[in-house]
């Protein structure tokens, strides 16, 4: 078995592979459709042959679900769905047991409208909205909101209450944003953090980090700026994002990470302009680690992944920071439907992001063997990386739910334009069998989202008797990954074909064609691992290798 007990002189953390396991969909041991810490718990096992280093579980605390748990309304306690306080704790103790460090998901940004802070600023008592961002509406009457600020999840920013004030909420209109001047809310947060660290949480996943800090005043958006209305897009210049005060926190935080051994890290979810802006959350005395979600909205262009790899590693570097490679999570469309239909020369948005080509049939096998040697990229840089539960398995975004299974706020709140993130939040197939494919052992139970008629195909039953398919790759590569890469020192790019990207770290290489002719792999060379079988002396389009080279 292996041990939690750091061994190396390189910090776990910044070589870790971390697995993202998004528990409501992860697994269901209470047989009630869901998936929850004694799901997880059972399958602990898969995770360690695997080879993971630790998992990132998304919000696990009571909420009314107005945003899949990202309406917190207790921090220290577990949502009933998922299980009680003795189920964290001993999941804790197992994953550690099984050599897996825990990172659970922090949401400072916002509660949920039924935390008691909350319920006791509509209930307006004493001093209960200043931890909150109340203002009076505009124009006569105050019946416009107060700014022109659009919730990400779409229409205005603002709701009025009763007695004709307004709070923000940059979500949805049950996740009110808090108010980080106000000094209970700091204290409260250090505290929260203590509450889990004292628990043997490993660290946190810091929810839209950049969020917290907004301008003085709240002026309005610049038009030009645009609504701001997505994840995924940059909003440099809007007054509700990465503004200088939110740095002062995470100092605040790391000095109470700081106090505990072993080591508690954190990872920020920062949706910034660029690696630079991003490099400013790692500086010494503040965050760890940060997602470069350029690597993420990268298309399948060796051009462009070479270009986002270098300015990630250099804006990391910076400040002495581990990149954190991501290809794909909660929030965006599965990285094989991704790959799986025509692809733009330049970074991505929200429309092409979320799948929304218009006329264009995905081609899910080819995404596939994209999305596989994307994987080998992956995990053959410097630095950790993030893998969202079922990438394992090469699922593909479920794009043709019905309308009326969707729950995502994103869905009602863009006026039923934008089906949001739904299709990438599928209960995961571990057996062949009929649904729910063993993701619950109760045959027949209905699961939160349904699954698609074609999932068992997909499991994790079906991909352990493949020795091709995409799990066995992925504990391949994690098998390889310490001994090949964590201590290969910095990437050096070989002189390639254009539509080809290869490095060179250390006496191993990583090639990827994304081109669409095979391309010859150097004389000699020896293929340690192959996103496709049959790879020897060429690589083929769409593919991926790792190569020992004398
Ligand atoms: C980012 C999370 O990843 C997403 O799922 C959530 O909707 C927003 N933050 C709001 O908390």
């Amino acid at each position: 078995m292996r041990s939690v007990v750091p061994t190396a002189e390189v910090p776990w953390w910044q070589t870790a592979v971390v697995y993202q396991v998004y528990i409501r969909s992860f697994a269901d041991g209470s047989e009630d459709g869901i998936g929850d810490i004694a799901g997880l718990r059972s399958r602990l096992p898969y995770l360690a042959s695997l080879g993971v280093d630790a998992v990132w579980i998304n919000p696990w605390y009571p909420s009314p679900m107005a945003d899949a748990g990202y309406d917190v309304a207790d921090y220290r306690d577990i949502e009933p769905a998922y299980g009680t306080l003795a189920d964290a704790t001993a999941l804790i103790a197992d994953a550690h047991a099984a050599g897996i460090r825990v990172l659970l998901d922090i949401v400072p940004n916002h509660t949920s409208d039924q935390h008691a802070w909350f319920r006791a600023a509509l209930a307006d008592e004493p001093g209960a909205r200043q931890r909150y961002l109340f203002r009076p509406g505009r124009g006569p009457g105050g019946v416009e909101p107060p700014n022109n600020w659009q919730s990400v999840f779409g229409g205005p920013a603002w709701t009025r209450v009763a007695d004709g004030s307004w709070y923000l909420h940059l979500f949805a209109p049950g996740q009110p944003d808090l108010n980080w001047d106000h000094p209970e809310v700091r204290a409260e947060f250090e505290d929260i953090l203590a509450f889990w660290f004292d628990r043997g949480v490993d660290g946190f996943r810091i929810d839209v980090a950049h969020g917290l800090v907004k301008a003085a005043g709240l002026p309005d958006a610049d038009e030009s700026v645009g609504a701001a209305q997505s994840l995924v897009e940059d909003r440099a210049g809007h007054p509700a994002w990465d503004q200088e005060g939110v740095h002062e926190i995470y100092r605040g935080w790391r000095a109470v990470a700081d106090r505990y051994t072993p080591e508690r890290i954190f990872i920020a979810e920062a949706w910034v302009d660029g690696s630079e802006r991003l490099a400013r959350y790692l500086r010494p005395d503040e965050l760890h680690t940060a997602f470069q979600f350029d690597f993420l909205r990268s298309p399948w262009r060796a051009k462009v992944l070479r270009t986002v790899i270098d300015d990630a590693i250099k804006g990391a570097a910076s400040v002495g920071a581990p990149p954190t490679w991501v290809l794909s999570n909660h929030d965006v469309t599965r990285t094989v439907t991704r790959f799986a239909r025509s692809q733009p020369g330049h970074l991505v948005g929200t429309d092409w992001e979320r799948g929304r080509w218009a006329d264009e049939d995905p081609d899910h096998e080819l995404g596939r063997r994209r999305a596989r040697a994307a994987a080998l990229v992956q995990l053959a840089l410097p630095g950790t990386a993030y893998v969202y539960q079922g990438e394992e398995l090469a699922l593909e975004e479920v794009e043709d739910l019905p309308d009326e299974v969707r729950q995502d706020p994103t869905w009602a709140q863009s006026g039923f334009t934008d089906v949001g993130r739904d299709g990438c939040r599928i209960p995961l197939p571990w057996t062949e069998t009929d649904a729910p494919y063993g993701f619950s052992s109760r045959p027949g139970v209905v699961t939160w989202l349904p699954q698609p008629a074609h999932w068992g195909r997909h499991s994790v039953q079906a991909q352990e008797r493949d020795p091709d398919s995409t799990l066995n790759l992925y504990r391949r590569a994690l098998q390889l990954r310490p001994a090949v890469w964590r201590d290969a020192g910095p990437v050096q790019w070989l002189d390639v074909a254009a539509d080809v990207a290869a490095f060179r770290r250390a006496g191993t290489q990583c090639w990827v064609n994304t081109g669409d002719r095979a391309v010859a792999l150097p004389a000699g060379a020896a293929v340690l691992l192959a996103s496709t079988a049959g790879v020897r002396d060429e690589l083929p389009p769409d593919a991926a290798a790792w190569l020992k080279v004398e």
